[in-house]
This record gives C-alpha cells, sequence and structure tokens, in this order.
C-alpha cells in the first residue's frame, strides 16, 4: 500500500481547520478527503470512496467562519482552506473517522 504522505499534493505548510468542533492540523494545497486520509490513514484508505467525483460517499457540509454561509460539497474535490469549518460528515465519513474521534 503507499503511504498515505507519497498522495499528498506537494504542501509548505498545514492549516487550521476545524473538523466536527476540533481543530486541527492538515496539508494546504490539498483536497479535503485527502486532508481526512492525513489525519485518519488507514480508515480512510480502507473507506468506500471512489475518490473521483462518483459515489458521493465524501459529502461535507462546510462554512468559512462564523456569520459565513454554510455549503455541501463532495470533500474528494474540495481543497482546504485556512479556518474552513466542517460542520457535518457523510455516514461514510463518520464511520472511518470513529476512533480518530475519540481521541
Ligand atoms: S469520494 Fe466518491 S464522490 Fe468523493
Amino acid at each position: 500500500m503507499t503511504t498515505p504522505s507519497s498522495l499528498l499534493r506537494p504542501f509548505s505548510k498545514l492549516l487550521t481547520i476545524e473538523l466536527l468542533g476540533r481543530k486541527v492540523e492538515v496539508p494546504e494545497n490539498n483536497p479535503l478527503l485527502r486532508c481526512l486520509q492525513y489525519l485518519a490513514p488507514e480508515p480512510i484508505s480502507y473507506g468506500r470512496f471512489c475518490w473521483n467525483e462518483d459515489c458521493q460517499y465524501c459529502r461535507v457540509t462546510y462554512d468559512m467562519g462564523e456569520g459565513t454561509q454554510e455549503r455541501a460539497a463532495l470533500s474528494c474535490k474540495l481543497l482546504v482552506a485556512e479556518g474552513m469549518r466542517i460542520k457535518e460528515v457523510s455516514q461514510e465519513i463518520r464511520f472511518c473517522l470513529r476512533d480518530w474521534n475519540k481521541n
């Protein structure tokens, strides 16, 4: 299996985003689903994700901070940005993050 770090697009810094109420640091310049894989490598790698905007199992709801509009997106396509707040995730993502979320 390829290590998750080699799957990431090149990055020079980490961005802080909020994931289900927790602040986390993830690599800039990468789609959110790849960043979730960075946080929970094995479960996301074994998740039922197509990684190409087909399966819809990677849906999230997010905003860009207090008072900004909430949006729905596919996390395999959505590039992370500083301050992004992931409010809701699909059942598949929630399942994959179940152990990470306990830490
Ligand atoms: S992983 Fe299948 S649509 Fe995003």
